[in-house]
């Protein structure tokens, strides 16, 4: 496996695959659990060469967020890259020319709900370093977990937006055998916070077993949802049903795709999950 710190670096690299081989880039912030792996898995499916990105980008987190203290851990991540088989594990001190950016992306309209309200400029950020990482590896294919399924529908917005000539694969989310979704903030959690956290899952479970039973009101299905969280003594800083593609919100489910979206602060770790609401 190829360590690579510079741009230039990892351009002049690249250079002699770039004909004959498909390149798949996983852009990541590090600390890589077993739901990076499986995207790092799909892109060795997908592509001859594998790009691993770590990269704490600074651009993405709002000024009282956790970016001096989101974990980073090295020299288990690549020893995971190792183990995995990637090629080229990309890891820059900066991405950013003169240490901050004049320009940057603004996300579209899909950034100002969900976790976009509530973390303003938070997907300005992302899109940007993404771009960057774009531009530097230039892909032809980029894989993004849908955990993160606002950011992975920001990103493909941008792509095609930007006349980006690549294409973006999601992958599932992978989850604890309790059901919580893998994160890197789940370090975060005490033991106490980390029982209560499952709550999160278990409560959009729940709306999905409502409409199997026959509830399609989805003002009634939020609230034995909440009842749930209540319980847990968690309060949601959002947890709604919404278009999975245009994210406006859903009152009743009918044939039409719908996903349960949730984010909470449990502690110190804000989490969110969402699963897609099937009819039949
Ligand atoms: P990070 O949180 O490290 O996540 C990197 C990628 O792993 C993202 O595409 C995310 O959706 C995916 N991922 C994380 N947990 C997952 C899980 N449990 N199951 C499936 N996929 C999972 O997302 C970011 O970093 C950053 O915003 C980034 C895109 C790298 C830009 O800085």
């Amino acid at each position: 496996m190829n360590i690579v710190e510079s741009e230039k670096d990892i351009r002049s690299l690249l250079t002699q695959y770039r004909d004959q081989h498909r390149i798949a880039l996983v852009p990541t912030m590090g600390c890589l659990h077993e739901g990076h792996a499986s995207l790092i898995r799909k892109a060795g499916e997908l592509a001859d060469v594998v790009v691993v990105s770590v990269y704490v980008n600074p651009l993405q987190f709002g000024p009282h967020e956790d970016l001096s203290a989101y974990p980073r851990t090295p020299e288990a991540d690549k020893e995971a890259c190792e183990t995995l088989g990637v090629d080229v594990m990309f890891h820059p001190g900066n991405l950013y020319v003169s240490g901050w950016p004049n320009i940057t992306l603004h996300a579209s309209a899909l950034s100002d709900v969900l976790c976009g309200a509530t973390r303003p400029g938070h997907f300005d950020g992302v899109v940007t370093v993404v771009n960057i990482l774009f531009n530097i590896v230039q892909p032809d294919i980029a894989v993004f977990g849908e955990k993160d399924w606002q950011q992975i529908a920001i990103i493909r917005r941008m792509v095609r937006d930007l006349h980006i000539q690549m294409e973006i694969e999601g992958c599932e989310t992978v989850r604890e055998p309790d059901g919580l979704t893998m994160s890197s903030r789940n370090r975060y959690l005490s033991a106490e916070e980390r029982k209560r956290a499952v709550t999160l899952h278990t409560c959009l479970q729940k709306i999905r077993e409502k409409i199997k039973e026959g509830e399609m009101e989805c003002g009634k299905l939020l609230n034995i949802a909440g009842d749930d969280l209540k319980i847990a003594k968690i309060d949601p800083e959002y947890l709604t049903i919404r278009d999975p593609a245009t994210f406006s919100e859903i009152t009743r489910i009918t044939n039409r795709p719908a996903r349960a979206f949730i984010a909470a602060t449990i502690g110190k770790a804000r989490l969110i999950d969402n699963i897609a609401l099937e009819t039949s």
